[in-house]
């Protein structure tokens, strides 16, 4: 079960976000927000994050302006990856390298057409494991050189 979220500002590219999963047969779990008046992207950021940290959700695509904003309030919480991506190249090395479990980006920032490689991308490449298991782990275990 994937975990969307986005405030105003991202609110149109998560809801197409929801028809391109609904085209893939992928279930999600809509973290809001649910109209395009403003709102504060932490309040859903934090939710979607949330559900990935405990398990209810294995992965989450969290939109705002930029992306950068959810990814900072997504990356406060434990065992989350959340990559801000640009590119389709970017959101294939964040599961590749990373094995990022949130894919964020921004609808003022990419086109549609970028958004939806990223998703894709994202959805389907596996995580490389060898020496980047290591340096994931180290993300989690505070370990300073
Ligand atoms: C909202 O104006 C904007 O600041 C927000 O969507 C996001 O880009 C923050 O990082």
């Amino acid at each position: 079960m994937l975990a969307i979220a986005s405030d105003h500002a991202g609110f149109a590219y998560k809801e197409k976000t929801k028809a391109f999963l609904d085209t893939l047969g992928i279930e999600y779990r809509d973290f809001g927000t649910k109209t395009p008046e403003a709102v504060d992207y932490p309040d859903f950021g934090h939710a979607a994050a949330q559900a990935v940290s405990d398990g209810t959700c294995s992965e989450a695509i969290l939109v705002c302006g930029t992306g950068i904003g959810m990814s900072i309030v997504a990356n406060k919480h434990n065992g989350v990856r959340a990559a801000e991506c640009t590119s389709e190249a970017g959101a294939e090395l964040a599961r590749k390298h990373n094995n990022a479990n949130i894919l964020c980006f921004g609808e003022r920032l990419v086109s549609w057409e970028t958004a939806e490689a990223m998703i894709q991308k994202f959805l389907t490449t596996p995580f490389e494991e060898g020496r980047h298991t290591v340096r994931v782990n180290k993300i989690h275990s505070l370990t300073r050189c």
